[in-house]
């Protein structure tokens, strides 16, 4: 089973953030950063994962070290059988996980960008796209897709510019679950069922 956790930057002071609990690479991360907002997103997040860890592995801080797989993908060293995926968004850090692969997308619906639709989307992704007349309907389906796209990519630990062009997975092999967090929001986590 898959759950998610979220958090609210605008609930924290970066100021008050115990940054010093935090992994090295992302202390170094974080002084590059120049932006309030990000800098929030990005110190949010992997405090995030480490008060999910903590709670389902029964570990602390000490006991955290993180690496990727080949692809990018975090995960957590010594402990296989816990899975999480991270996204954050415009206000919000969002933290998916359970005892299987997951991959978790959130985005701030913006205007449609067509030329991005005609980059990352399939041909008929894109076709279908374009025949919605009504506007905030184009947007909500272009931020559908672009979430699924990154959840299912995020599954499998690549980018998403991996899959530029290619059709989302038909059929019961993969199955995406929205993610209903804000209504100026789109999410999706996406799990090989
Ligand atoms: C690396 C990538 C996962 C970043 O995605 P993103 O939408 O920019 O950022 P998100 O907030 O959703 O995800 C970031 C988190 O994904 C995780 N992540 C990084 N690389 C990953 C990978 N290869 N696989 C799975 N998860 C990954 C990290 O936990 C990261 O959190 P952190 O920044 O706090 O370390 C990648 O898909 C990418 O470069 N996307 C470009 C965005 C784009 O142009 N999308 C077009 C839409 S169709």
């Amino acid at each position: 089973m898959i759950l998610y956790r979220v958090k609210t930057i605008s609930e924290y002071k970066f100021s008050n953030l115990e940054i010093g609990a935090l992994s090295a690479e992302r202390q170094e991360r974080l002084i590059k950063i120049k932006s309030d907002d990000e800098k929030l997103r990005v110190a949010l997040s992997e405090i995030l994962v480490r008060e999910v860890a903590k709670e389902i592995l029964g570990i602390s801080d000490h006991d955290i070290f993180f690496a990727t797989g080949d692809g990018g993908k975090p995960f957590i060293v010594g402990h296989p059988d816990f899975h999480y995926n991270v996204s954050h968004s415009g206000k919000f850090v969002v933290c998916a996980y359970g005892d299987s692969p997951v991959g978790v997308d959130i985005q701030e619906k913006r205007p449609q960008d067509m030329r991005v639709a005609k980059r990352y989307f399939s041909i008929d992704e894109f076709k279908q796209l374009e025949k919605i007349d009504d506007d905030t309907d184009q947007r909500d389906r272009f931020y559908e897709l672009w979430t699924k796209k990154e959840a299912y990519a995020k599954l499998q630990g690549i980018s998403v510019f991996h899959t530029l062009g290619v059709s989302l997975p038909e059929g019961s092999e993969i199955c995406f679950n929205p993610l209903d967090i804000h209504p100026h929001y789109s999410g999706h986590t996406c799990v090989r069922s």
